[in-house]
């Protein structure tokens, strides 16, 4: 297997580009028939979600509005933990039918975190999109209603994933030695 080198570490190939575009395809066909006719809002999250959330939105065939989103964590003035806010969020929720997309899924911390903000708003429906979700690695209670591919707890880059600002252009999804 091809193997590449970002920053300081080795990667080999784990999903080509052909099943990964497949298995979008796949994941747009149960979109377009779940939500025919509902005109659903995808919020995708920033900036690991802007690829597959191209390829996801060019293989629909319903109505559909997408914007982008980046989630900032700060520390509160408390120590209990990282506060999530969102930047670039201008739509109302109110009786949207939302699916956030994400690249990945790991702890769950992140989305755990910023979906209460996002109920508060009172959204129709309130759906999950991830490209890939370490099941392992999971934490935080969530529930995913897409699954791109179910992975092992290993470092990945590519299609939008970086590690530490690089891989984010490559076309294949690589998975660190
Ligand atoms: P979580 O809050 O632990 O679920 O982490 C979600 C975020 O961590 C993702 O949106 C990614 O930005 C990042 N992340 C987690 N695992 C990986 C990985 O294997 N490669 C690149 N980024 C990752």
């Amino acid at each position: 297997m091809p193997a590449i080198t970002v920053h300081d570490k080795s990667f080999e190939t784990y999903l080509p580009e052909e099943t990964i575009l497949q298995r979008v395809k796949e994941i747009a066909a149960e979109i377009n028939k779940d939500y025919a006719g509902r005109r659903p809002l995808f919020i995708a999250i920033l900036n690991g979600s802007f690829m597959f959330a191209s390829d996801l939105f060019k293989q629909l065939n319903i109505e559909a509005e997408l914007c982008f989103i980046k989630l900032a964590s700060y520390k509160g003035m408390k120590s209990s933990g990282n506060v999530v806010t969102s930047i670039g969020l201008e739509d109302d929720l109110f009786n949207k039918e939302v699916i956030i997309v994400e690249d990945i899924v790991d702890t769950g911390k992140t989305l755990h975190n910023f979906l209460p903000k996002l109920m508060h708003q009172q959204p129709k429906s309130l759906k999950i999109a991830t490209l890939l979700h370490k099941a392992d690695a999971t934490e935080y209670p969530l529930q995913l209603d897409y699954v791109g591919f179910s992975i092992p707890n290993k470092f990945v880059v590519g299609y939008g994933l970086d590690y530490d600002g690089l891989g984010r252009n490559l076309k294949e999804i690589y998975q660190l030695v």
